[in-house]
């Protein structure tokens, strides 16, 4: 028998039907509650409790720590796929086949070029501007060198949309970096994989020969493929509403990355790790530390901690920090900020504050310390997480354009002035 929610205002009741997930979530649907109701609204600022769309993308139990792409763990994906068969089955629903895969992988390399003109765009700004402001201006930039909207309704654009992204976007990535360290603008090398290219596209110098690392390549591949999609967060959100009133998949792209950068949500990584640096230079006192977290009248919180939705483990943190580990013992490397991440968390994990609030370590905790293992520089943290995100983004405004979701557009409780008239200046 189907479920239903019955709502009582004022002596009425109300019912609605509950609809049930896969996963065997419910959910009130509450789609006809203005209209029967005559303009009762749901008020839910942050969206807590509130689901915005059905999606059969990604799948997180964040109670049990359970995160799985189109069904798949992420724990096995991270193990066994790399960074563009994830993407492939994010956008497309399925694990792409032999033939499949090579013909994505040829048509990325295809468009892995931009006009030399974006070059002139990207001159236009400062040496300090922070890469993410740069992302996300190079990718609304896009859109005018590629003028023509995507008719959803033709698998082949929107093919063709998906794979100019898929390829351009590590050449801007790249660039942001390089135009920080003034180094020439390179196009990478077609020949190579996504991922090693994306890394030679960052850090081949024209003076020296590009040494390849495999070890390299594969935690980089683990960190983007952890990063690829985490359902309707806050960046995703934003590609889907902002695409939803049917602007371009580059424009939604555009605005996701600027929703990303903030240092609640994707720029967390590049917090955590100034985060460890300061506590490092303030002698390495983790529990003073724990503490300012914990003080009410401290605006400080624990970069790197706790989760909107993870009310356990985020089980990407624990594959990061095993990596991490990995990554600095392989190349030989000691950062004592590790050890700071290990006692911070051990100390967080244990205490009354962090455990009543359910506060775990995040995606974010560790990962900055595997960048900086591999050479990128801290403000090149969260352009590393949109990169990893791209097919999720990608994945969500496809899955939102294809169900032909209506306009995102919220309601509010207004809680202005009631109805005043106007006094001139010489009356106020
Ligand atoms: N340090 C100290 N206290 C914290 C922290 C933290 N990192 N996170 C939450 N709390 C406390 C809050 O003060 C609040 O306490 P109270 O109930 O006594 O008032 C309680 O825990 C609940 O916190 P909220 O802010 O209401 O939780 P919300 O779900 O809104 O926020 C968020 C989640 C934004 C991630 C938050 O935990 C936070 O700011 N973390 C640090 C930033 C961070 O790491 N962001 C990355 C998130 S992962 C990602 O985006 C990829």
């Amino acid at each position: 028998m189907s479920k239903t929610a019955t709502l009582e205002i004022d002596g009425n009741r109300y019912e609605f039907p509950i609809i049930e997930g896969t996963e065997n979530e419910l959910g009130i649907d509450i789609k006809a509650l203005r209209g029967v109701t005559n303009g009762v609204t749901t008020i839910d600022p942050g969206y807590k409790n509130t689901g915005s769309c059905e999606s059969a993308i990604t799948f997180l139990d964040g109670e049990k720590g359970i995160l799985r792409y189109r069904g798949y763990s992420i724990e096995e994906l991270a193990e066994k796929a790399d960074f563009l068969e994830v993407a492939y089955l994010l956008i497309f629903g399925e694990l792409p086949t032999a033939v499949q895969l090579e013909k994505f992988d040829k048509d990325i390399k295809e468009e892995s070029h931009v006009d030399e003109d974006m070059k002139k765009i990207l001159d236009g700004f400062p040496k300090s501007a922070h890469p993410m402001g740069v992302l996300s201006s190079l990718t609304s930039a896009l859109i005018a060198f590629n003028p023509g909207s995507v008719d959803v309704d033709s698998e082949e654009e929107m093919y063709n949309a998906i794979v100019k992204i898929l390829a351009k976007f590590p050449v801007l990535a790249a660039w942001t970096m390089r135009k920080r360290k003034s180094l020439p603008l390179d196009y990478g090398d077609s020949s190579l994989g996504y991922v090693e290219n994306l890394h030679k596209m960052m850090f081949a110098r024209p003076n020296k020969t590009y040494e390849p690392n495999k070890l390299v390549y594969d935690a980089l591949d683990k960190l983007l493929i952890l990063h690829a999609d985490h359902e309707q967060n806050c960046s995703t959100s934003t590609v889907r509403i902002v695409g939803s009133s049917h602007a371009g998949l580059f424009a939604s792209l555009s605005a996701g990355i600027s929703a990303l950068w903030g240092p609640l949500h994707g720029g967390a990584n590049q917090a955590v790790i100034e985060m460890l640096e300061a506590i490092k230079a303030d002698g390495g006192d983790t529990a003073k530390y724990i503490n300012k977290a914990k003080d009410k009248n401290d605006p400080f919180r624990l970069m790197g901690f706790g989760h909107r939705v993870y009310k356990n483990f985020d089980p990407r943190a624990k594959i990061i920090k095993k990596s991490a580990e990995e990554v600095l013992g392989d190349l030989g490397i000691e950062d004592p900020v590790l050890d700071i991440a290990k006692g911070l968390s051990s100390v967080a994990l244990e205490d009354e504050y962090f455990v009543q609030r359910k506060l775990y370590p995040n995606v974010d905790f560790y990962s900055g310390i595997i960048y900086r293992a591999l050479g990128i520089p801290t403000e090149m943290f969260t352009v590393m997480f949109a990169l990893g995100r791209l097919p999720g983004w990608i994945a969500q405004w496809r899955e939102m354009r294809l169900r032909k979701e209506p306009i995102g557009r919220p309601r509010q409780i207004y809680i202005g002035e009631n109805h005043r008239t106007f006094k001139t200046v010489s009356e106020r």
